[in-house]
């Protein structure tokens, strides 16, 4: 991703491959810091306090949490308990993004063909970086299938910008590079159509401003609204699609994504607007028939009662809220396959049903 006019990834291994370096997005759009991960236990650290977030992302980063451990355990006495301890704190960072298990059971089954400690930690980091690159192919690739859909819109348009809602930050900083739902947006602005991003700010964590952010560095049309607004613009017909992300998708369809997903979906089916999740193939849940089963990530309800931002340059933290109230702080919801038009995924778009015959190449 261009980031003032250079070439970033999320994350990346330093040169002396002792350290992994990531874009921490807590201080987004303030200030671009990149962090250095020296453990595992930092890599825990920044997935459970979303230093880095966004569900391809948090399983590149466990892969590289892996590599990490596998490091440090070559100078323990006890390697292997600590490598298993590493799998189990990783696992359990954040419960709902599936691709995060998905990158530990790579991790495990190439560990498990290793006979001493440097061949597990060789064979870490190739199974990392192999997952970290196939997710840039896997996005490029969903852009060139999503890109189809809105060629369709802007020639029905004739001309008119195509309008694109979007909840959350399912972007390039989502994943490794060009985002799920942001990639055809990418591909669709060098194709020169013209089109708007609806950036829903996504509270309480507000991945809204991860996605202004992104968009403005890629010199795109968009516009900020409160989570509440979606409805209203549906209804005065500003939305031609919907474009977002997802954690983790059951075999039947049915789609965790960040809070709010669900009534975005319910509001777009009321209005006859087409509703759209883009997803890399890892992001299915095989064990999962349907969504009743996902398990959804609640956080600290102290997310919701203040909000970070920034004054005179300083980032601050306000109370939002008055003393003595509660709050109930669920990170996702399941958005039912009925309500979701397809699947725009690195093979394809699909409907729910055609889901489960994808399989991970
Ligand atoms: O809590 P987050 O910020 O990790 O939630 C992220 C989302 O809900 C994204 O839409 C999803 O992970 C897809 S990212 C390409």
């Amino acid at each position: 991703m261009l980031i003032q006019g250079r070439q970033y990834r999320t994350i990346w291994l330093a040169p002396d491959k002792k350290h992994v370096r990531v874009i921490d997005q807590r201080f987004l759009p303030f200030k671009f810091v990149v962090e250095k991960i020296r453990t595992v236990e930092q890599m825990v650290r920044a997935i459970k306090e979303m230093h880095v977030r966004g569900a391809p992302l948090i399983g590149a980063a466990a892969a590289y949490g892996i590599y990490l451990a596998c490091a440090q355990a070559e100078k323990k006495r006890r390697s292997d308990e600590f490598i298993e301890q590493s799998f189990a704190s990783l696992a359990a960072s954040r419960p709902t993004a599936v691709n995060l298990m998905w990158a530990l059971d790579r991790q495990r089954a190439q560990l498990q063909k290793a006979d001493n400690p440097m061949d597990k930690k060789k064979r870490a980091l190739q199974v990392a970086e192999r997952i970290a690159e196939d997710d840039v192919e896997r996005c490029r690739a969903i852009g060139h299938y999503g890109l189809t859909i809105i060629k369709r819109i802007s020639a029905q348009n004739k001309g008119r910008p195509v309008q694109i809602l979007t909840h959350c930050n399912a972007g390039a900083l989502g994943c490794i590079d060009f985002g799920t739902a942001t990639a055809p947006i990418y591909q669709a602005r060098k194709q020169g159509i013209a089109l708007h991003v609806w950036v829903d700010e996504t509270r309480p964590r507000n991945q809204g401003r991860l996605t202004a952010w992104e968009l403005r560095e890629q010199g795109i049309a968009h516009t900020l609204v409160c989570d509440n607004a979606g409805g209203l613009l549906m209804r005065q017909g500003m939305v031609d699609m919907v474009i977002v992300g997802a954690d983790r998708v059951a075999v039947n369809g049915d789609t965790a994504n960040k809070i709010g997903t669900y009534l975005k979906a319910l509001a777009a089916y009321d209005n006859k607007i087409p509703f759209y999740v883009a997803l890399p193939i890892p992001t299915i849940d095989r064990n999962l028939a349907n969504g009743r089963d996902i398990p959804l990530e609640k956080r600290d309800p102290e997310e919701v009662l203040y909000i970070n931002g920034i004054k005179r340059g300083k980032m601050e933290r306000v109370q939002l809220f008055g003393t003595g109230s509660t709050a109930l702080n669920h990170a996702f919801d399941v958005t039912p396959a009925r309500l979701i038009t397809a699947f725009i995924t690195e093979r394809g778009v699909v409907k729910s049903n055609k889901l489960d015959a994808l399989k991970i190449e």
